[in-house]
């Protein structure tokens, strides 16, 4: 089962007498249960539209959206979103963020602060439940984003550049731990992300988006989170030779439709 985008398309009407926008075009994608999709493209292509409209933020004006089988009419609580700026409450503890989702369900309380404390353990925030967010550093905020996306138990994760505005090794360690939590839970994902490195280390499988319209030009499977989660360091599986070729490969396609696009 798991999710099924049918020849989906989005068009969006042209404002102030500028042509329409065919966002996406015709898109045929499945990602199954556990399955890990990682998105890559130049800015532009369609990777937030296609996103939104798994999500049901957006309504595809062509094709559709199965869930199990079952059309998607709009957000539901079988998807949770992950944003590149985590959208937490400043204002309230690691905690009450974390448990925010399952408040708004009406989980008693009780069952609320089981799996929340499920979670924070899982994600590394243990000891920080009482800490205000705004306190926090930018990867520990970006952990909570994610803790408060896990606790509702979606079947799907869609996440838009969860990592983008964190630094380098804080970047790296975030790209394991949610691999891990992957392993460990089988959701199945969707990932935005602008690098290249980090759509072949993360993901089971690989689109490659291209734009005017949206359009997924070219589609990989991927040996390497496997290898990670196998026990191979992650150093090493970048640094392996086949993960290079591939890096190239993939960087040559995308430099190609900057090329086209400038
Ligand atoms: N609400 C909207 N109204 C009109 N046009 C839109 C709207 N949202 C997106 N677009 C257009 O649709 C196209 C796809 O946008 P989208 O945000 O999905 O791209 P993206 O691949 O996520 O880009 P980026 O890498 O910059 O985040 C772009 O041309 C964008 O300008
Ligand atoms: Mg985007």
């Amino acid at each position: 089962m798991g999710l099924e985008i049918q020849t989906a398309s989005v068009v969006f009407p042209g404002s102030h007498g500028r042509e329409p926008v065919e966002a996406l075009h015709e898109i045929d994608l499945t990602i199954g249960e556990g399955d890990f999709v990682v998105a890559l493209g130049a800015s532009g292509c369609g990777k937030s539209t296609l996103l939104n409209l798994i999500a049901g933020f957006l309504g595809p004006t062509g094709g559709q959206i199965l869930l199990d089988g079952a059309e998607v009419q709009g957000p539901g609580a079988d998807r949770a979103v992950v944003f590149q700026k985590h959208a937490l409450l400043p204002w309230l503890n690691v905690l009450d963020n974390v448990v925010f989702g399952l408040k708004l369900r009406g989980t008693p309380d009780a069952e609320r602060k089981r799996v929340a404390g499920e979670f924070i353990d899982l994600l590394g925030l243990s000891g920080f439940e009482k800490s205000p967010v705004y306190m926090l550093s930018g990867g520990m905020q970006q952990r909570v984003g994610i803790a408060r996306a896990l606790t509702c138990d979606p079947k799907v994760l869609l996440m838009d550049e969860p990592l983008g505005a964190l630094d380098a090794l804080t970047r790296e360690k975030a790209q394991e731990l949610i691999l891990r939590i992957w392993k460990e839970t089988h959701k199945s994902v969707f990932f935005i992300t602008h690098s290249v490195e980090e759509a072949l280390f993360m993901g089971t499988h690989l689109i490659v988006m291209s734009p005017r319209p949206g359009r997924i030009s070219h589609r990989f499977e991927l040996p390497f989170s496997h290898r990670f989660l196998d026990g191979v360091s992650a150093r090493d599986v970048k640094a392996s030779h086949d993960f290079i070729e591939m890096r190239e490969e993939v960087l040559k396609i995308i430099f190609a439709d900057e090329e086209d696009a400038a």
